[in-house]
Formats: structure tokens, C-alpha cells, sequence
């Protein structure tokens, strides 16, 4: 590492936004100089609080030359737009989930990274809590034996209220509903965890609330070398449940629930089985999954972003590991419409 510290800015100023900015404060080369919203008071809020500089107008903080890094917590839709346009500024951009919510768009971003000589990352918090880390390290070194099949359920909950506020669940800005919002932390671990996703038939529909997306999505898919797999995400599931991942390969079974170990049954292992487990993380509060554990979290992958830079290497989730799972869940969404399955290239 070379003695250099990265200056930061985030565009949009709302829930995800403080878990960000505290992260950037815990890394030791990164410093937060602006902050940019619409809206001038989440703005000037936001900047009072976390010692930065106000913005409305993005191209005015794109001018300062001390920034480096910019990281986007706009409404999902906008993120390749506003990424683009900081990478044409020459900045490196981190993009919070979904990288974004078209394929076109996530593509064109990755493009401007490239035409510009800047890295293009996305934060998937999940992937660096230490159990999901153990999990994939486990499946590296082929503790599990063959994995044969891998599931991810995230049944949760948010109300009419929610929706009825803002952005989410409207095709525009969310670009769907259950899955691409809350579901993704899990079906990204499913894909890291699973590898490449070959076939999908699936279902997506609003069962419980009045929005034009879905609030419940189900999915079969089937994996590279045959294995299996199912999905299903919601917000519609009463008081909302922790979420669950389970993998089973010839040499053992791991089921984590709300990013616990709720089973680990594993070929020389010390066999733990854990009824209690499971936190309620976003379960039912849409600022429930925002605790210090993902804090560290984004400590570890903003991190790696400027690692990536003195490196010169791509960041651990670059523009093409973060399209991944937003290919699954349009796949389901496009399953869904035709009631066909879909063959991934
Ligand atoms: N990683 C996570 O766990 C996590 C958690 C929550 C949200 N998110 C993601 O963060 C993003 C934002 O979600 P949120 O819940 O913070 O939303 P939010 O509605 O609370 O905040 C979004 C902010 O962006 C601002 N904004 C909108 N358009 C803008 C523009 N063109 N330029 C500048 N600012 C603009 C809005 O005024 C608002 O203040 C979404 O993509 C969401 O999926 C990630």
C-alpha cells in the first residue's frame, strides 16, 4: 500500500448511506470529503454528520480533484447512469446492490470503468461475513465433497407503508420487487456459492401488496455440472423471517439462518446444530440488516476497491462478479412473463 489517501463521495443520501460513511471512516487511506443528494437537507444532514461537504448537483462534486472514489446509494435504477458519469469524471465507482437493475445498463458501466481506466465494484455485504467467507472457503478447498444441490429463501416482510413511500417495488427505479431489492444479498451468495446458473424457471407475482413488481418470487435453476437449486423471496411472509441458505454436497450439509450457522455437518468436522440461530436482520425492518456486523462488512470490500487501485487489479466484487446475480433474477422475472424457462449464454 502506498501512502495515499483516497478521497470519497457518495451520491444519494438516504438509508444505506451512514453505513458507508461510518465504514469509510474506519479505513485507514479513505476519507469522506463529499456527500450529493436532490434533496439539499438529506444532503446538508448527511455532510453535518459525517464531516463532509454538501452537494445537490453531482457534476460539482465530480469537479473537485481530491475525489478518487465515488459510491452510489441512489434508487437502484439510477446507479450505471450516475456511475457512468463519475467514471467519464475519472473517478472509481462503487455501486451498493444491484449494481443496477438492466443488464444494458450494468454493461455500459463496466464499459465507461473500462474506457476509462477506473475500477467499476459493488458492494454485496453478505459475502464478508465470516461465516458465508468460511462457507465459500470450505467449497474452495472441496470440503463439501461434489456439491449437488444449494437453496436460498428469504422470507421476509415490509409494508404497505414502505412501498407506498418511495422508490421500491416500481419497475422504473427498483426494476422489480422482492428479489432484485431485499432477496439479492442471498441469491449472490447462492451463485458464489453454486457457480454458474445454466437454466431458470420461475414465477414472480404481487400476492399481498398493491405495487407493480413483485413482492413474492419461487425459482428452479439448474446449475453448472448438473447441480440444483431453488429460490423463493417475498415480503409478504407474516412478521417476516430470518433468511436461509442451505448447501449440500457428498461430504456435507450447511444450512445458515439469518447469517448463522443453524447446521454444519461436515465430513471431520465437529457436528453443530443450532435451533436458536438465525438474527432477524432485514426480516421485517427495512433498516434491520444495517448493524455493525455489516458495517465491517463494507469496511472489508471498500477496502479491497483501493487495494484493487494500488494493485492494479480488478476489486473482489467487480462490475461483472455483481451482474451475476441481477442475470438470475431478470432470467426469473423473464420465466415468469413468458412461462418459459430461460437458458442462460
Ligand atoms: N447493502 C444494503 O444492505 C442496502 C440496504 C438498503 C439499501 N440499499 C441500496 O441502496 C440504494 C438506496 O437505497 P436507500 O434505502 O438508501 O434509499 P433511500 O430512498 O433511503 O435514499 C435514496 C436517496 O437518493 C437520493 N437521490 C435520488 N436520486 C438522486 C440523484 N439523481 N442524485 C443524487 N441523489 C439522488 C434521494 O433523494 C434519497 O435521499 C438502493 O439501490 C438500495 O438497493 C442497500
Amino acid at each position: 500500500m502506498s501512502d495515499r489517501t483516497y478521497g470519497f463521495g457518495l451520491v444519494g443520501c438516504g438509508v444505506i448511506a451512514p453505513t458507508h460513511a461510518e465504514a469509510i471512516s474506519r479505513i485507514e487511506n479513505a476519507q469522506l470529503l463529499g456527500v450529493c443528494d436532490l434533496n439539499e437537507d438529506a444532503a446538508k444532514a448527511c455532510a453535518a454528520e459525517h464531516g463532509a461537504e454538501a452537494y445537490t448537483d453531482l457534476a460539482e462534486m465530480l469537479a473537485r480533484e481530491d475525489l478518487d472514489v465515488v459510491n452510489i446509494l441512489t434508487p437502484s435504477g439510477l446507479h450505471a447512469r450516475l456511475g457512468v458519469q463519475c467514471a467519464d469524471a475519472g473517478k472509481h465507482v462503487i455501486c451498493t446492490k444491484p449494481i443496477d437493475i438492466t443488464l444494458e445498463n450494468i454493461d455500459a458501466l463496466i464499459e465507461a470503468g473500462d474506457r476509462n481506466g477506473v475500477k467499476i465494484a459493488a458492494t454485496h455485504q453478505n459475502r464478508s461475513y465470516p461465516v458465508y467467507e468460511k462457507v465459500r472457503r470450505y467449497i474452495d478447498e472441496g470440503r463439501l465433497g461434489k456439491l449437488l444441490y444449494g437453496n436460498a429463501f428469504v422470507p421476509w416482510f415490509r409494508s404497505d407503508e414502505y412501498y407506498a413511500k418511495g422508490w421500491q417495488g416500481t419497475k422504473a427505479l427498483d426494476g422489480g420487487g422482492a428479489l432484485i431489492n431485499q432477496s439479492i444479498h442471498y441469491i449472490d451468495l447462492l451463485v458464489w456459492f453454486m457457480g454458474k446458473v445454466e437454466r431458470i424457471y420461475g414465477f414472480a407475482d404481487a400476492l399481498l401488496h398493491d405495487i407493480e413488481t413483485e413482492d413474492i418470487g419461487s425459482a428452479v435453476l439448474k446449475f453448472e455440472g448438473g447441480r440444483h437449486g431453488m429460490i423463493q423471496g417475498t415480503t409478504c411472509t407474516y412478521n417476516g423471517m430470518p433468511a436461509r441458505i442451505e448447501l449440500h454436497g457428498t461430504k456435507g450439509n450447511i444450512v445458515v439462518v439469518g447469517d448463522e450457522v443453524a447446521l454444519w455437518d461436515v465430513e471431520g468436522d465437529e457436528r453443530i446444530e443450532d435451533p436458536m440461530a438465525g438474527r432477524a436482520g432485514g426480516a421485517s425492518d427495512p433498516k434491520g440488516g444495517m448493524q455493525e456486523n455489516a458495517v465491517v462488512a463494507h469496511v472489508k470490500q471498500i477496502g479491497d476497491v483501493l487495494a484493487s487501485i494500488e494493485e492494479d487489479r480488478a476489486p473482489m466484487i467487480d462490475g461483472h462478479e455483481a451482474r451475476r446475480a441481477v442475470e438470475v433474477i431478470l432470467s426469473i422475472y423473464q420465466a415468469s412473463e413468458t412461462g418459459e424457462p430461460v437458458v442462460l449464454a
